[in-house]
């Protein structure tokens, strides 16, 4: 059984993952519209993926004997400057995600819910491996600068790549 406070963790976990598969849904449309057909399918993915990493806690919730509530969902940002700018946010936005699970494994830890704590380990490997992924793409852009061809070839990469490491996970 979940005491309130684990409850209320996870259920602000719910509406953290689901602002994320906003946030994401937002630049695969920006990407869309772009004519960036890579980024946009990635970045779709990492959207759906973001989705399942919400509903793999309701049903965490529920199971343990809370109620996961579903959260409203707020407008992401629509606007980004450029290709960069969306996976600088994106890391941005997975650093803090980062920090938020920390704090529930703590929280954890003080309320000595280990049962908890094993599952959110699943978020923390995902984390580190979503983070890695979003620097590494980073750095590719770094590396284009403003070489069209780079640019071509960078998004006909991603068309392939797994939005996230998590994508065959829950
Ligand atoms: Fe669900 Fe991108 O962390």
């Amino acid at each position: 059984m979940l005491s309130k406070k684990i409850e209320a963790a996870l259920n602000g976990q719910v509406a953290i993952e689901a602002a994320s598969s906003q946030a994401y849904l937002a630049m695969a449309s920006w990407a869309e519209n772009q004519g960036l057909s890579g980024t946009a399918a990635f970045l779709y993915r990492h959207s759906d993926e973001e989705r399942v990493h919400m509903l793999k806690l309701i049903k965490f919730i529920n199971e343990r004997g809370g109620h996961a509530v579903v959260p409203a969902l707020k407008q992401p940002s629509t606007k980004f400057r450029s290709i960069t700018d969306i996976f600088q946010s994106l890391l941005e936005h997975e650093t803090k995600v980062t920090n938020e699970i920390n704090g529930v494994v703590d929280l954890c830890l003080k309320e000595k819910d280990y049962t908890t704590h094993n599952f959110m380990q699943w978020y923390v490997s995902e984390q580190i491996e979503e983070e890695a992924l979003a620097r590494t793409l980073i750095d590719k852009l770094n590396l284009i600068g403003n070489d069209k061809g780079g640019l071509y070839l960078f998004d006909r990469d991603l068309e392939g790549t797994a939005g996230g490491p998590g994508a065959t996970a829950a």
